[in-house]
């Protein structure tokens, strides 16, 4: 479904994920930023100074999600950031992001988008920190990064429709109300990241 790498996203998920659910003193600074400001309303804008890793030398990324590994030749769509219309966003900073995540397990939860997010903020992090030891682990649903040192794990669950899915009738159903039987594999994470993709490619599903 994705064939490149989404860092941009990543960079503004982790962004507004910095700013709103690890911080009691930015809560504050959101809620007021968010009456003036709504972070959802602006557009992307060129600066040189990004990306915030290089794609090509962080083996985190999978093949089929670097672009440049499967022969894209230019680089400047690496180069933009989200740019709210009424604020500003603080850039990105791995070590105070490091600092504030430090003990915590981050999980995403969803389609390739998260798969993609979960990769990013990997090798974010990775940049931030390039000596801190790493290793990641794969299972057929649950992929992990631990940073030992750091004591950060980031988790990344494929779940594209989250909710649970009943066979009733030799049918399967999709149960709105209930995600009891994948949320108890999301207890264990402080912080949780969901994307919706898949829900808006399909029909009859
Ligand atoms: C890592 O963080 C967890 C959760 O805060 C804590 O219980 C544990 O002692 C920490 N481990 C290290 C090695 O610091």
């Amino acid at each position: 479904m994705c064939a490149c790498s989404s860092p941009l996203s990543a960079v503004l998920a982790v962004t507004l994920l910095l700013l709103s659910s690890v911080d009691a003193n930015a809560v504050v600074e959101l809620k007021n930023h968010h009456k003036k400001c709504d972070l959802y309303d602006g557009s992307w804008v060129f600066d040189k100074s990004y990306p915030l890793y290089d794609v090509e030398k962080c083996p985190l990324i999978l093949q089929q999600f670097s672009c440049m590994r499967n022969g894209r030749p230019d680089r400047r769509y690496q180069k933009y950031r989200w740019q709210p219309k009424n604020c500003n966003l603080p850039r990105w900073d791995g070590r105070e992001f490091g600092r504030r995540v430090r003990g915590k397990r981050i999980m995403f939860v969803g389609d390739s988008i998260g798969l993609n997010q979960w990769e990013s903020l990997g090798c974010m992090i990775r940049a931030a920190y390039p000596r801190a030891p790493y290793s990641s682990a794969k299972t057929a649903l649950l992929s992990t990064i631990l940073f030992p040192k750091l004591n950060i794990t980031l988790m990344y669950m494929r779940n594209a429709r989250r909710h649970d899915i009943a066979t009733e009738k030799a049918a399967k159903v999709l149960k709105l109300n209930s995600v009891a039987a994948s949320a108890n594999q999301w207890l264990h994470a402080d912080i949780l990241i969901f994307n919706t993709w898949h829900w808006w490619l399909h029909t009859g599903t």
